[in-house]
């Protein structure tokens, strides 16, 4: 244990020569948006065509940005290689909402069942991890896209990506089920209609499709050349007790983790100076610091101040980009 950063933020990013997607997550209010964004900036400005996107559904960074960036990927004006994008859930929401009953109701006349979509659709859709899942779709979409050579993704405290990942570990035992049951269903329907032409069958399109999106998506999300999360927190208990547990999560999942940004961390002064209120505020971010080192050893990748204001606008973020990327 050294106590020192070993591989730093820079160092990482040219170990890693071929990153294209980059997360960054954390609790609540560690500072993941300034962090990606000054992120994106400073690959931006290393020549790399970057998308700074945000998959939180709480989205701040048109506010960070001073720019409306929500449900369009905007250029930043003045930056060279760099836009950024808000993930405007409510069209994918729509959308898959549409999908669904068009598949429910496609289902229901292929069953001859007298019933109606709606209430199939509301079930499928107030379930609060539908938003979740869309919003998902929607960044897979992003990264299918290959539009730009970088993506680095603002997320939402909660790991929504480890969540999706594990579930897809399940939706594709679920759709091998469904695809061998639409199999025999098809057959005997084919049979009992003496037809012997080939029916369209959207559900199993669909089926087939997504088990491909999601089979996909994992390759992308677990290859440790192209995807890095990062993880921020403040030298405080809670926020290094979230990402523990995160940490935890990757590693079973096989998410590549880039590193972790310790953030807010008070500068040193002249003690004679300092009110008692900010020496022991400083005495209780050293202990924190002492599990940090302890728990992530040579995962940290920088230390980041606290500045005298908050971080707001593009110059800013170029500021914390050199602090960052130092
Ligand atoms: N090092 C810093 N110095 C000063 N202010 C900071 C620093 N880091 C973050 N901030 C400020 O703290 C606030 C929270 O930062 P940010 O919005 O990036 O957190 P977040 O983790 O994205 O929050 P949320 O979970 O709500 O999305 C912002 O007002 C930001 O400007
Ligand atoms: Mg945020």
């Amino acid at each position: 244990m050294e106590n020192q950063i070993t591989t730093n933020m820079r160092e990482y990013l040219k170990n890693h020569p071929a990153l294209k997607f980059l997360f960054f997550g954390g609790k609540g209010g560690v500072g993941k948006t300034v962090m990606a964004g000054a992120t994106a900036l400073w690959l931006a400005s290393q020549g790399k065509r970057t998308l700074l996107a945000s998959t939180n559904p709480v989205h701040s960074l048109s506010g960070l940005l001073d720019l409306e960036v929500f449900g369009h990927i905007t250029p930043l004006p003045g930056i060279d290689n760099a836009s950024a994008y808000e993930i405007d859930t409510r069209e994918t929401i729509e959308k898959s909402k549409k999908d669904i009953r068009d598949k429910i109701n496609w289902f229901l006349r292929f069953a001859d069942l007298q019933l109606k979509a709606d209430e199939f659709v509301d079930a499928a859709t107030l379930n609060p991890a539908f938003e979740e899942s869309a919003m998902f779709e929607n960044m897979l979409d992003l990264m299918f896209g290959e539009e730009f050579d970088v993506y680095v993704f603002d997320t939402a405290p909660t790991a929504n990506a480890r969540r999706l990942l594990g579930m897809s570990k399940i939706y594709s035992l679920w759709v091998d089920k469904m695809v061998r049951s639409r199999e025999e269903a098809k057959s005997l329907r084919q049979l009992l209609s003496f037809s012997k032409k080939e029916e369209a069958d959207p559900l199993m399109d669909y089926l087939v499709d997504f088990r491909e999106r999601m089979g996909h998506a994992r390759e992308l999300l677990t290859n440790p050349e192209l995807t890095s999360f990062f993880f921020v927190t403040l030298p405080e208990a809670l926020p290094i007790a979230v990402i523990t547990r995160f940490l935890k999560w990757f590693h079973d999942f096989g998410i590549p983790v880039g590193g972790i940004v310790v953030n807010g961390l008070l500068p040193e002064g002249d003690p004679e100076k300092t009110p008692e209120f900010v020496r022991n505020r400083r005495a209780m971010q050293a202990e924190h610091m002492q599990t940090i080192w302890k728990l992530f050893d040579g995962d940290v990748r920088a230390l980041v101040p606290l500045f005298e204001t908050e971080i707001q606008g593009i110059a800013p973020l170029q500021r914390l980009a050199e602090t960052l990327f130092a």
